[in-house]
């Protein structure tokens, strides 16, 4: 196999939002900046850039993962979610209007990973308890809100119907 040096462009066949998309990158380049600037999807925020804050949280494969820790030739072959493919067209998914309603969100630099890190959960468990809902949250930092309303928002009963007919039926 040969071998791609930093200089070098690699092409990377991944999905992104249910679309093939393919991208030309230097393979030191992080799959956030990847998909910020080579697919233009600004959505998933950079905050740290070192695993810490949660912002830049994606789905990868189904999975809540830090896309500043990933290189982005590592999204080749792989699904990717992202904030922009959340939406049901022009109407906020239930989850997304659940933030809204309970003011769970100020600047909104965080709401990206934390919506991502909540659906991580969902999937796993769709009716948490707060203090499930809390330890699940641990990794995502907001500087705005205070938490409570995000967890209010993630233990709303819409939610938990929707996160079961989603991924428990
Ligand atoms: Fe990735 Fe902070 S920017 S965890
Ligand atoms: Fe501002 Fe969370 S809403 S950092």
């Amino acid at each position: 196999m040969k071998r791609i040096t930093d200089s070098e462009q690699a092409l990377v066949a991944t999905t992104v939002n249910g679309r093939a998309r393919t991208f030309s990158i230097e393979p030191r380049i992080s799959l956030a900046d990847a998909l910020r600037y080579e697919l233009g999807l600004t959505g998933t925020k950079v905050g740290c850039e070192h695993g810490v804050c949660g912002a830049c949280t994606i789905l990868l494969d189904g999975e809540p993962v830090r896309a500043c820790l990933m290189l982005g030739v590592q999204a080749a072959g792989r699904e990717i979610e992202t904030i922009e493919g959340l939406a049901e067209g022009r109407a906020l998914n239930p989850l997304q209007a659940a933030f809204h309603r309970h003011h769970a969100l100020q600047c909104g630099f965080c709401t990206s990973g934390m919506l991502h890190s909540a659906i991580g959960l969902l999937r796993r468990n769709p009716s948490p308890s707060r203090a499930e809902a809390r330890e699940a949250m641990a990794g995502n930092l907001c500087r705005c809100t205070g938490y409570e309303t995000i967890i209010d928002a993630i233990c709303d009963d819409a939610v938990a119907a929707y996160a079961k007919e989603q991924w428990h039926e």
